[in-house]
């Protein structure tokens, strides 16, 4: 999608250090990718606890809730999921430029869309960690949180993650959890650690 030649962006006068010198941290974007029921949610929302109770500032960006609001009208398509990560990575950008740690879990199931979301970060100067929260889709499947694997299953939702639909692993991502091999608190730990030195350093 092209930029409207007829707009312009408009910057604003806090500049990137009057909003670090305010956190202490730059912003930037942290992007969890996994199966859905792998725990990316679960994972989100540990974490900003964490960074949240260290004081810096935070915000989560969840495929289900934005399939609520700005994604209401995009079903699971290809086409229509690589707009709602193309869309969630613009939104992530801008609460990145306002200094947030924005910590997205969707499960952006396409490499393409995932490294579209990294390039154009990284072209802005934005820092951009991609985080596989990896369970198996059998793991996911005896979880079924929600029924949907079930109804998947039974063919009442199509165009399902892992059932019909494809999941393509990150080659290399930033950061691999394996969540089958360690209990929830460790792993949160891990997460929480690496994120960390990524910030500070
Ligand atoms: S993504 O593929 O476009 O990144 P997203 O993370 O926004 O997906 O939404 C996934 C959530 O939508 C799942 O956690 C699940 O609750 C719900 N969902 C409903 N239908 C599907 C489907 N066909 N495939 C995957 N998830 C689905």
């Amino acid at each position: 999608m092209k930029a409207d030649p007829k707009t312009a962006r408009i910057s604003s006068t806090i500049t990137r250090e009057d909003r670090k010198k305010k956190w202490g941290h730059h912003g930037a974007v942290i992007w969890f990718t996994g199966l859905s029921g792998s725990g990316k949610s679960t994972l989100a929302l540990g974490l900003e606890s964490k960074l949240q109770s260290q004081g810096m500032a935070t915000c989560i960006l969840d495929g289900d809730t934005l399939r609520k609001g700005l994604c209401a009208d995009l079903g699971f398509s290809p086409k229509d999921r690589k707009e709602n990560i193309r869309r969630t990575g613009e939104v992530a950008k801008l609460f990145a430029e306002a200094g947030f740690i924005v910590i997205c879990a969707l499960i952006s199931p396409y490499r393409d869309d995932r490294e579209k979301v990294r390039y154009s970060c990284l072209q802005d100067h934005i820092s951009f960690i991609e985080v596989f929260v990896d369970a198996s889709l059998d793991i996911c499947e005896q979880r079924d949180p929600r029924g949907l694997y079930a109804r998947a299953r039974a063919g009442m939702i199509v165009d399902f993650t892992g059932i019909d639909s494809p999941y393509e692993i990150p080659e290399h991502p930033d950061l691999h959890l394996p969540t089958h091999q360690y209990s929830s608190l460790e792993t949160l730990e891990e997460l929480h650690h690496f994120v960390q030195k990524w910030i500070y350093s």
